[in-house]
């Protein structure tokens, strides 16, 4: 079979394997689901090291084949409606309901396209006052002289954040009216709830019961959706325009009313809020604790941050008024928040099965097996990053250019890319800068990590912080 490098070769089904092709090494082992569970970090750099940068799994069942290097992950990326598709555990499809947009490509496209003018562009802009002023707010909470702990800190304000700018709901904190004429009476329950229907995402028994993971999330889900549509009653109820502009709900609801035979049905709407607050809130949250703890851990970095920051808020009272220009001229924070999401990204792809078998640089990656690009493998290859293992925000900029397509992967890629990773540097970016002017901090030692299913800091760990 004459190949050119990184040219895609889809096999007929019925059509023998070329000969000289060879398969991913590795056989899949029994444990490899535990194994991957308990450190995916430790469980990808283990494997690197001994089979390189593809090799075969059992994890999840069947067989999984891990992608680490930038030829396999972009076969992966590109594969989508081709030769590859979404799949998730059963449990997990669940969850997300028939409402998400894990659905056959062309209605993946369509809805997908239909959420993006929400969480993006203009509209995220528009936000950007009020992420200031929740974050000023919930930072001014922040005693001086005393030990937090850092991540159920960080989580408070990002649901702060979140919840308004997503569910279209003010919460407590800000008006305590808010949850009037709603089946949930406060924040608290409706943080809780959120994450009994988190948690349920991972559940590996498919058994409906209050005993398991799974079954307490569906219950949870169930209840969030009563949840909204109240939220969406009382918006109607309420008489006063909808401004499209105002959050990601009323973006689809002016839609919807301009177009009521459009996509956006009370269906998907009121699923479609649960679900982008489902996929940004853990993941921001463990962004931006994980970039306090390496800023920490990096004094040079952080006096580098901070010359920046004063080159481009000038005095420090025009702190509160931080505009989008300013926001795209922090080059250096953007770097250092790529080099914390390199260092410790907060979760791998989603998996795809292969539909088709394919060949690619002389491996065949046979049909029906699934298949993961993992950062936790991308992001530590010499191949990819010089010197991996040092902390080197300015791998990013020019002249290094590092984190090529491909290469860096922490929101994924192809059609399936993260949908919310603009919306996650904005609002970790106004997180970082005002807790940077704001505070001096010292940590506690070194932090232990909850490794999956996302990476964030153990809640018991906390930084001792001095006002500045
Ligand atoms: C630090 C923050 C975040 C990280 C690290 C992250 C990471 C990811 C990853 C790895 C994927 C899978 C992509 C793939 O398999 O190719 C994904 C998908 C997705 N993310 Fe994010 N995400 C973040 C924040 C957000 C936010 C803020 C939102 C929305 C408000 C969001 C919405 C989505 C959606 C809707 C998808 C599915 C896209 C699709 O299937 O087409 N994410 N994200």
């Amino acid at each position: 079979m004459e190949q050119q490098k990184g040219e895609v070769t889809i096999v007929s089904d019925g059509q023998a394997t070329p000969a000289g092709i060879l398969t991913p090494p590795r056989e899949g082992r029994w444990y490899d689901t535990f194994s991957y569970i308990a450190n995916p970090e430790r469980f990808c750099r283990q494997n690197l090291e001994k089979y390189g940068a593809i090799f075969n799994t059992s994890v999840f069942g069947g067989t999984t084949i891990f992608v680490g290097s930038s030829g396999a992950i972009q076969m992966v990326f590109n594969g989508d409606s081709k030769y590859t598709e979404i799949a998730l555990p059963e449990t997990t499809m669940d969850m997300f309901g028939e409402y998400s947009l894990f659905q056959h490509p062309e209605l993946h496209r369509e809805r997908k396209s239909a959420l993006k003018p929400g969480l993006t562009g203009r509209i995220l802009e528009g936000y950007i006052p009020r992420i200031n002023q929740i974050i000023i707010d919930g930072l001014s909470n922040w005693s001086d002289g005393v030990k937090v702990s850092l991540y159920p800190a960080v989580e408070t304000i990002c649901f702060q954040v979140l919840v308004p700018l997503l569910l279209g709901v003010n919460l407590d904190e800000i008006n305590p009216k808010s949850f009037e004429g709603l089946p949930l009476s406060n924040s608290r329950e409706l943080k809780s709830l959120y994450k009994t229907y988190f948690d349920g995402f991972y559940g590996l028994w498919k058994w409906k019961s209050p005993l398991t993971a799974y079954g307490r999330g569906l219950k949870a889900r169930a209840k969030l959706l009563e949840f909204m549509r109240a939220v969406i009653r009382r918006r109607r109820a309420s008489q006063e325009p909808i401004n499209p502009e105002a959050n990601f709900l009323s973006m689809m609801l002016a839609t919807q009313q301009q177009n009521p035979d459009g996509i956006f049905s009370d269906a998907l709407i009121e699923n479609q809020c649960l679900l982008q607050l489902w996929a940004s809130h853990y993941e921001i949250s463990g962004l931006v604790s994980s970039l306090i703890y390496q800023l920490g851990r990096f004094p040079q970095v952080l006096a580098q941050l901070r010359s920046e920051q004063v080159k481009i808020t000038g005095e420090p009272s025009q702190l509160n008024t931080l505009l989008p220009e300013q926001l795209k001229q922090m080059v250096f924070l953007e770097a250092v928040i790529k080099e914390t999401l390199r260092t410790l990204p907060p979760s791998s792809t989603a998996n795809r099965r292969l539909t088709k078998s394919v060949v690619l640089d002389g491996m065949l990656y046979a049909k029906g097996c699934t298949i993961i690009a993992e950062p936790r493998l991308a992001h530590i290859m010499p191949e990819h990053f010089h010197q991996p293992e040092m902390f080197a925000p300015e791998r990013f900029l020019p002249p290094r250019n590092e984190g090529r397509m491909y290469e860096f992967i922490p929101f994924g890629g192809g059609v399936h890319a993260c949908l919310g990773a603009q919306m996650a540097m904005t609002i970790t970016k106004i997180f970082a800068s005002h807790f940077i002017y704001l505070f001096d901090w010292q940590l506690t030692g070194e932090a232990s990590f909850v490794q999956f299913p996302l990476k964030k800091i153990k809640n018991n760990y906390q930084i001792l912080l001095q006002k500045r």
